[in-house]
């Protein structure tokens, strides 16, 4: 009888917009006028995350070649009540949160561990964010729910303080930023980070050519529509006239920078117009326009990078095929599990 007169504690929800229209504006198409005339020609991958890129990108967490999704969640359904138990995280922020499915064993882990008590979702994606912070709210009913819609990039001095908290960076999103914002980033993020606080960062690993390119290159053809879906909104947005038909999509593993370069190749020398940027951009037959980077990691290579900005590595966790990597690390001298 007690159960049926119980009243559910109401969703509370809260939903932070740090990117208005105009503020989104200004940053993003400076960054845009610029990069367009860098070496080579790119874009800022900020333009493939419109809704329906969104919504493309999920499909493409389950295409048979991109085993990055896969192979994170792997790690995830294995460790995520150890990550629970080292971190008695209250709060869970996650950066770059998407539609946070994978997140919701994090979430499950915490909760069963008695100490969650918030989660903090963090993306530029308005529509997708709100969905996801929505399904959160109504899944765990006691727990608050924070969404900010904002750049990771910028706004990290607007996540929550108090308690203790979980960083979580996943799905190698890091791996978007060249090495020097990647450094800037991870910067900003151990920052933020308190004593007891802990970063949870999943990277994808250098592997054989082949598999990395198909995984950017399906064979449905679903990541070259996200990547054109780009152009697309760039064109609607920017009022551009990128034309689809002179642009072919070439992604390549580049060895020496151990990265994907994923992006297009003019198949004939042509002139672009971007009416808001009052630029006109041109490009020669056979050059490169890119529009993201998704670096692959070695081990030693990310803990350096995480030790130039004072953070230890305490947990390194690999899928069976050591395809893909979670890591925890903390401010902590010691470094070690609490
Ligand atoms: C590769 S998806 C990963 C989504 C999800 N975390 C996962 O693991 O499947 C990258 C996500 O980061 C978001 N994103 C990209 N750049 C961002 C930025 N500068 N600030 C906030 N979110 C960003 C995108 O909207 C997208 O949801």
């Amino acid at each position: 009888m007690r159960e049926c007169r119980r009243t559910a504690t109401p969703p509370r929800i809260r939903i932070e917009r740090l990117l208005d229209d105009a503020d989104r504006r200004s940053a993003l198409y400076d960054e845009t006028f610029w990069s367009l005339r860098e070496r080579p020609k790119s874009m800022p991958a900020v333009w493939l995350y419109d809704e329906r890129g969104s919504l493309l990108f999920e499909q493409i967490t389950r295409l048979p070649e991109y085993y990055l999704t896969r192979s994170e969640r792997e790690i995830l359904v294995g460790r995520a009540a150890e990550i629970a138990a080292r971190t008695g995280a209250e709060t869970l922020v996650e950066l770059g949160s998407g539609t946070s499915e994978k997140t919701t064993l994090l979430l499950d882990a915490l909760a069963a561990a008695g100490t969650l008590e918030r989660f903090v979702p963090v993306d530029v994606s308005e529509e997708v964010l709100r969905a996801s912070a929505q399904a959160i709210a109504a899944r765990y009913e006691r727990v608050g729910v924070h969404a900010i819609v904002g750049d990771f990039e910028r706004h990290l001095a607007a996540v929550p303080a108090g308690g203790r908290r979980l960083v979580a960076f996943l799905g190698s999103t890091i791996g978007n930023l060249q090495p020097a914002r990647r450094a800037d980033l991870l910067a900003a993020i151990a920052a933020t980070l308190e004593p007891g606080d802990a970063f949870l960062l999943g990277v994808d690993l250098v592997k054989d050519r082949a598999r990395l390119e198909a995984a950017y290159h399906d064979s449905a053809g679903v990541t070259e529509t996200f990547v054109r879906n780009g152009l697309v909104v760039v064109n609607r947005v920017l009022r551009a006239d990128f034309d689809q038909t002179l642009l072919a999509f070439t992604p390549y593993w580049d060895a020496e920078h151990e990265w994907m370069d994923i992006g297009f190749t003019a198949r004939a020398a042509h002139v672009v117009r971007v009416e808001e940027l009052e630029s006109i951009v041109s490009l020669a037959a056979g050059e490169r326009l890119r529009l993201e980077v998704s670096a692959k990691f070695r081990r030693d290579g990310i803990a350096r990078e995480l030790a130039a900005v004072g953070l230890h590595l305490t947990a390194w966790w690999t899928d069976r095929r050591h395809d893909f990597a979670l890591l925890l690390a903390t401010r902590s001298p010691d470094g070690g599990p609490r």
